[in-house]
């Protein structure tokens, strides 16, 4: 049980460069223990190896949220990090936005955090030219809910500055891929952490996340943009999708970018029936065998990631 005194965060937001600025805790049985204290270093070998025994049992105190985000934000607009360390950072840091979106009762507050998530990220992409490649690039090879949300929502950032897309239009479609599975907080946690491929039943219960993400949605003053994204995202372009078997031009433009992205990060994401796909391959497989189900101009668009990528000497 954790306790609402305390909020969670990923130890990689932290940069071993200054000291930080508040306690943070671990989570240990039922108590949180003192890992740092405010004005301590953190060594760059106790990141590692505390991220690998437990990745996610890191607390600060929840009074602390402001001066959390205050202290990402320095970080992100220092002259001394290079862009990688940036993008892990800020990458890390909205973890605890997605956990939020997934688990917290509070679905409206996700939603109003979420937007100043999507700009720190335009803002980021928007400075650096490396930035998309090394966002995208740190994507999660574990296909777990909140990775894969937050993935989705990055490529679909990037594939809509690519596009054109800016401003409004931008963080609406950050948003609403932000948010295209939030459905799943209806849908059995057995059913979306099996192992293995799912039964007609358990498949019919996973097909309804549209329909539960719309209304969920329903509840707040969100765009139809962001619906459409939530709603639409499992349609396909030739009409076999679902749940409106919807066709083409019918599929909103944001909900066809969403399709093509959250399939690519299930592509290139380790599941445990499948192993992850480099990104080339993954974009390959999709231009050739799934290619009626996607908008064919937003695939050949896709293919500027790549290139940014490589450029960036980023593993394609
Ligand atoms: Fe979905
Ligand atoms: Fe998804």
């Amino acid at each position: 049980m954790t306790d609402e005194k305390f909020m969670k965060i990923r130890l990689n937001s932290i940069h071993p460069s200054a000291p930080v600025p508040f306690d943070i805790f671990v989570h240990i049985g039922e108590k949180y223990i003192h890992y740092l204290r405010t004005g301590d270093r953190l060594a760059a070998e106790k990141i590692e190896n505390f991220e690998r025994r437990a990745p996610d049992a890191f607390y600060i105190y929840s009074s602390e949220r402001d001066n959390y985000k205050r202290y990402v934000k320095e970080r992100m607009n220092s002259d001394q990090l290079p862009t990688k360390e940036k993008a892990l950072i800020l990458r890390e840091s909205s973890m605890s936005l997605v956990e939020e979106m997934f688990e917290s009762p509070d679905v409206g507050r996700a939603l109003s955090e979420s937007k100043a998530v999507i700009t720190d990220f335009v803002s980021f992409m928007d400075k650096d030219p490396d930035a998309m490649a090394h966002l995208i690039g740190l994507s999660s090879h574990d296909f777990y809910t909140y990775n894969h949300s937050l993935d989705v929502g990055i490529y679909s950032l990037g594939l809509g500055k690519v596009i054109g897309y800016s401003g409004a239009e931008l963080h609406e479609l950050g948003q609403g891929a932000l948010f295209h599975d939030v459905g799943k907080r209806h849908v059995s946690v057995d059913i979306i952490c099996k192992a293995g491929p799912l039964d007609d039943v358990e498949w019919a219960q996973m097909q309804k996340h549209p329909q539960f993400g719309l209304m969920i949605l329903n509840n707040y003053p969100v765009s139809d943009a962001i619906k459409a994204c939530c709603f639409e995202h499992h349609e396909s372009y030739v009409g076999n999708g679902y749940p409106q078997q919807l066709v083409g031009d019918e599929i909103h433009p944001m909900a066809r970018i969403v399709a093509i992205t959250d399939t690519y990060d299930a592509l290139t994401t380790k599941r445990s029936y499948n192993s992850p796909m480099m990104p080339s391959d993954a974009l390959t497989f999709m231009k050739e065998k799934l290619a009626s189900r996607f908008d064919p101009e937003l695939i050949r668009s896709m293919y500027e990631i790549l290139f940014k990528m490589k450029e960036a000497k980023i593993a394609v």
